[in-house]
């Protein structure tokens, strides 16, 4: 069965090299005015002027009328929190009242308490929490999730997280691409003894995880009070000796050289940056590391060090941008979003922030041949806008211009 999109104001196709862009070539978006698109199984078979699409119509395709909208690639979060127990819209309005994320933390709040509600639900419970949330993810405009454990932090419960996940993956439209953290936190019955807890990351988490084939990526928040270097280095070591790729979560409130140390394991990712510094960024071009910023997060702690995006782009980083989506820091699943901070807080254009929430975030997640632009042979994922100019979509922040979402060619939203 054949689909066709037809007269799309703004096709935007991110037609381009076989790669993460990088530089200039974050500005290129390959916009086809008046554009049209042929699916084919799922999959995009032609694209280019519309007229030309609907020349060689196959009979019988059904056709999607774009006349007044934009048309995008579905967008890829290659960043994510989303399976938890509560909330902590209580930590929300503390902070209003002038306390830190740090303090909150210190004083018993902070990923501490979503790991007791975490570990309190059921695997159904979560799973239709995080339906929830998968819902907000596709109004959203975006058709992939990478999906991070650790809010379980006992074998157990980091396994009935990643179930989730695999769940998730197989009853909704979306493609969750899984990441195990066990290392997001150490957790309060291993306090005074943090080593055995990183040895039980190591030794009973990690091959349960290899086993089950639950994850495809490990992380490790490498933060002051959480997990420092030797830590980091040696779960991202056993990680990346079972086969795992890895992803780390370095620099976010202090500079504790995560950034080196991602260099020097080739991690995919090196995410938040916020207090990077300058040979750290070179490192990190040195490495092939991708830089994931994650501005909704330094928004909604109130904070207002951003990651130095521009220096970034300059130094020749494949930049990419998610959401952080998660109950502490960043209770947010909107792309759109996203890229309105960019361009404001990290003064990105709003083309180098398509790009980077696409084919940029498609690349760290092993799938750049797969998803992030609709070009010919790739899956048919991507969504209407209601506007005339891409540019709007983060223009009116706050507002959804989300007419219609598709994924491998069918209609989910
Ligand atoms: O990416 N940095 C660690 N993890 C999350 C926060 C998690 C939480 O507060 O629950 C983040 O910001
Ligand atoms: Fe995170």
């Amino acid at each position: 069965m054949s689909v066709a999109v037809l007269n799309a104001t703004q096709l935007v196709t991110l037609a381009g090299p076989r790669r993460a862009r990088v530089r200039a070539e974050m500005r290129e978006l390959a916009i086809v005015p008046a554009g049209g698109m042929l699916i084919e199984d799922g999959r995009v078979s032609r694209i280019g002027p519309s007229a030309e699409i609907e020349n060689g119509l196959p009979a019988g395709s059904q056709v999607i009328d774009a006349t007044g909208k934009v048309v995008l690639p579905g967008f890829v979060d290659a960043h994510a929190h989303p399976v938890f127990g509560g909330n902590r819209v209580d930590e929300f309005e503390m902070r209003a009242q002038g306390a830190t994320y740090e303090e909150i933390a210190a004083s018993g709040g902070g990923i501490r308490s979503t790991v007791a509600r975490t570990r309190a639900a059921s695997e159904e419970e979560l799973l239709a929490q995080a339906k929830k949330h998968a819902g907000w993810f596709l109004a959203n405009g975006t058709t992939t999730v990478e999906a991070k454990s650790g809010y379980g932090l006992t074998v157990e419960d980091e396994i009935k997280i990643l179930r989730v996940i695999r769940r998730l993956n197989a009853e909704t439209p979306i493609e969750f691409v899984p990441t195990f953290l066990g290392a997001h936190a150490v957790p309060d019955e291993f306090r005074s003894a943090p080593e055995q807890y990183v040895a039980l990351v190591i030794h009973k988490m990690l091959p349960r995880v290899v086993e089950e084939q639950l994850a495809e990526s490990c992380d490790v928040f490498c933060e002051r009070g959480y997990f420092d270097i030797t830590e980091s280095e040696k779960i991202l070591k056993a990680a990346q000796d079972s086969g795992l790729r890895l992803r780390m979560h370095v620099d976010q409130l202090t500079n504790s050289g995560g950034a080196f140390l991602a260099a020097r394991l080739k991690a995919a990712t090196a995410d938040h940056l916020e207090q990077v510094n300058a040979a750290e960024i070179a490192a990190l071009v040195e490495a092939g590391v991708q830089p994931v910023l994650l501005p909704a997060s330094v928004y909604s702690l109130g904070k207002t060090r951003y990651p130095p995006a521009r220096e970034m782009i300059d130094a020749g980083l494949a930049v990419v941008l998610a959401t952080d989506f998660n109950p502490g820091s960043s209770p947010t699943a909107s792309m759109p979003m996203v890229l309105s901070l960019a361009a404001t807080q990290m003064k990105m254009t709003p083309a180098e922030s398509v790009t980077a929430a696409t084919i940029n975030a498609a690349y760290t997640l092993n799938r750049g041949d797969q998803i992030g632009s609709l070009e010919q042979g790739k899956r048919a994922n991507f969504a209407l806008y209601d506007c005339a100019d891409y540019r709007e979509i983060a223009y009116y922040f706050g507002v959804s211009m989300v007419h219609s979402v598709y994924v491998s060619g069918k209609r989910i939203l």
